[in-house]
């Protein structure tokens, strides 16, 4: 199985713009990814916790035991192939913030009843939404907003959670501009209209894995933030990226909040 995606040019398809799931197999080891941000990335965390509590944390009351068990997975994981890292639990939190409190990623707890369900989330990163307008929704619902999510993602969506196995797990990148490089970006997107200079290139690395034991699927999402004009030395980089904001549907450049972005980086770039 592959190992981490260099996680800028390689995320923008080469085929131009296309709605996909893009799973990928996951092995075990690179589950969670630790870099040179961890100790920068996990004091935001302290600190939105602490003043965005309600932002960032929601609980239903359902999954607890599913929390309980991605917190020894994740302090297994860690121990295991991350053994540099130092693992201290703060025995009086919740599990799942304590879980948080320890990676990079964003923790997503679902469990099934009719459907797949968010039951309980620490999401510090969010690339505008609004965490406590999604949790105890299903996976349609939360996508809602999403163009072309119900026509072509939903079903197939459905049956990889129904199929996941623990030791099936996949990952998947998405991405988009924003015109702001703050990882803590809850709320509405709108469109952005500064120069492609003060952009930045997002990328969210997820994987999805179902636990043994609860049975529950766990839903990471690990932020990347990159200046654009960082990465437009990248001639394969800006072609695909160009192609692929100019393929978009208008209503997916307007989900996006990317105005337009396009027109302006082609003029930048004399394409
Ligand atoms: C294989 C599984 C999944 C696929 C293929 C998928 C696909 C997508 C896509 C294509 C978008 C649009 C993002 C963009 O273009 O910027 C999106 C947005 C989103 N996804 Fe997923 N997703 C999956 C699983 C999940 C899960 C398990 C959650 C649970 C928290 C989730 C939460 C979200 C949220 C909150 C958004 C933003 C929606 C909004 O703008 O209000 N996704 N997803």
């Amino acid at each position: 199985m592959a190992a981490p995606t260099p996680l800028t040019s390689s995320a923008v398809d080469a085929r131009g713009w296309r709605l996909a799931m893009g799973l990928r197999p996951l092995a075990p080891e690179y589950w969670l990814e630790v870099d040179a941000n961890r100790d920068a990335e996990l004091a935001r965390k302290y600190e939105l916790l602490a003043r965005e509590r309600s932002t960032v944390l929601a609980l239903t009351g359902e999954g607890e035991d599913a929390c309980t068990e991605l917190l020894e997975e994740v302090t297994a994981s860690l121990r295991r192939y991350h053994p540099g890292v130092v693992v201290e639990l703060d025995e009086f939190e919740h599990p799942l913030v304590a879980a948080s409190r320890l990676v990079q990623e964003d923790l997503c707890v679902l469990e099934r009843d009719d459907e797949w369900r968010l039951v309980a989330a620490c999401v510090c990163f969010p690339s505008r939404w609004n965490l406590a307008e999604k949790i105890g929704t299903s996976l349609d619902a939360i996508h809602s907003p999403v163009p072309g999510y119900d026509e072509s993602l939903a079903a197939p969506t459905r049956k990889v959670f129904d199929r996941l196995e623990p030791d099936k797990s996949f990952w998947r990148l998405n991405w988009t501009l924003l015109d702001n490089a703050d990882l803590f970006q809850p709320g509405a997107r709108v469109p952005g209209e500064s120069a492609p200079e003060d952009w930045f290139f997002r990328v969210e690395r997820q994987t999805i894995r179902r636990l043994a034991r609860s049975r529950a699927v766990v839903f990471t999402i690990r932020t990347y933030v990159s200046a654009l004009s960082s990465l437009l030395g990248d001639e394969e980089f800006t072609e695909n990226l160009l192609r692929a904001l100019r393929g978009a549907p208008l209503s997916t450049r307007e989900y996006k909040g990317w105005g337009d972005i396009a027109e302006r980086l082609a003029a930048r770039i004399g394409r």
